[in-house]
């Protein structure tokens, strides 16, 4: 489930009325991230939904919601292979179809939360094999890509497809974390909610597959340094320090976790910066009870539960997120930049 902030009042209030009513999901449901209490000094001033923050998570608990993140693939609700679902956060609607082929439309906001209820789901759209079939060819045209080029890649595809169906040729071993962060810019820059990666998604052994024996409609080349016109286009360039920096939306898995704390071990953030990791409760928790909690302390990085988005952040904002760039006026570096941001004082600061 997915609140939008714009009717975030309006959303409350009908939740409020089915939770009221009695009513209660029927099948496996969790709903974006919520406010993260654990920040709510740093947060409040900032969060015009604070106030309603109390009455939402009773009526979400009383529908029998108790998950709260926009990656839970990475926790208890994953779908199988072929499974119908009904989810409307568009990172993980394009992360469920795309790399565990399980089968759903980019539902709304509240029909998502009927589909829960009800346990069923309209069968159109992307539930129909024959609607799965891939229809633009994006080359990748080379082969010393990273993460954050990946990211670019992403918003590339999404202003280019819209909301027709990318295949890519060319990013064999890409991991599946590196096709969630590419997927959420996709389906930030376009309307897409599914992406095969010829060797790499069930979907898409080979490309005819991914065509189901037809031919593209179009095939786009994509090249390194198409990348950095993308970059300067979505990046909002401050003259000031920033005053927060988020990494992690989507939501990190434990492993992009532990990839960021490992750089920033033995790094101390400037106090006048805020560094958040953004991840799911289960990842927060257990990081906070593991020996990797030493660096989050003397680092002084904040591990949390929130979302960038719908907990704004004060500006200046940097992030390596494509997402987040695109909906807000952010600054786009990759992690290293980021966290060298965060950790080195100028000379003339
Ligand atoms: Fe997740 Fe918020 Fe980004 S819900 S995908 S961290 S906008």
């Amino acid at each position: 489930m997915n609140f939008g902030l714009n009717f975030v009042n309006a959303a409350a209030d009908i939740l409020h009325q089915i939770a009221e009513a009695g009513l209660k999901v029927k099948v496996e449901t969790s709903a974006d991230p919520i406010i993260d209490m654990d920040y709510k000094e740093e947060l409040k001033v900032v969060y015009p939904m604070f106030t309603l923050h109390d009455q939402m998570m009773k009526d979400l608990e009383k529908l029998g919601i108790h998950e709260f993140t926009c990656t839970p693939y990475f926790t208890s609700n994953k779908p199988k292979f072929g499974e119908h679902c009904a989810w409307s956060e568009s990172s993980a609607v394009i992360y469920i179809n795309s790399i565990l082929g399980a089968r759903s439309n980019r539902e709304g906001g509240l029909v998502d939360l009927a589909c829960a209820i009800t346990g069923k789901t309209p069968y159109h759209g992307l539930h129909l094999t024959e609607n799965r079939k891939g229809q633009i060819l994006f080359k990748i045209l080379f082969e010393d890509w990273d993460t954050f080029d990946l990211t670019s890649i992403g918003l590339k595809i999404g202003e280019i497809a819209g909301n027709k169906i990318p295949v890519i040729e060319g990013l064999k071993k890409v991991s599946f974390d590196d096709l969630k962060n590419l997927g959420a810019a996709s389906a930030a820059s376009g309307a897409v909610a599914l992406i095969h990666v010829i060797d790499v998604t069930p979907e898409a052994k080979k490309v005819e597959d991914a065509f189901q024996n037809d031919k593209p409609e179009e095939i786009i080349e994509i090249e390194k340094k198409d990348l950095k016109e993308l970059r300067e286009k979505y990046s909002t360039e401050w003259k000031q320090q920033p005053k927060n920096i988020s990494i992690g939306c989507p939501q990190l898995s434990k492993e992009e976790v532990f990839n960021v704390l490992k750089k920033l071990k033995g790094k101390k953030i400037q106090k006048d910066i805020n560094f958040w990791i953004c991840t799911n409760n289960d990842v927060k928790n257990s990081i906070i009870n593991s020996d990797f909690s030493d660096i989050l302390k003397s680092s002084g990085a904040k591990i949390t539960s929130l979302c960038p988005l719908l907990t704004p952040l004060p500006r200046p904002l940097m992030t390596n997120s494509a997402k987040t760039c695109f909906y807000s006026n952010a600054s786009y570096r990759n992690l290293d930049d980021c966290i060298k941001v965060a950790t080195e004082v100028k000379e003339n600061d």
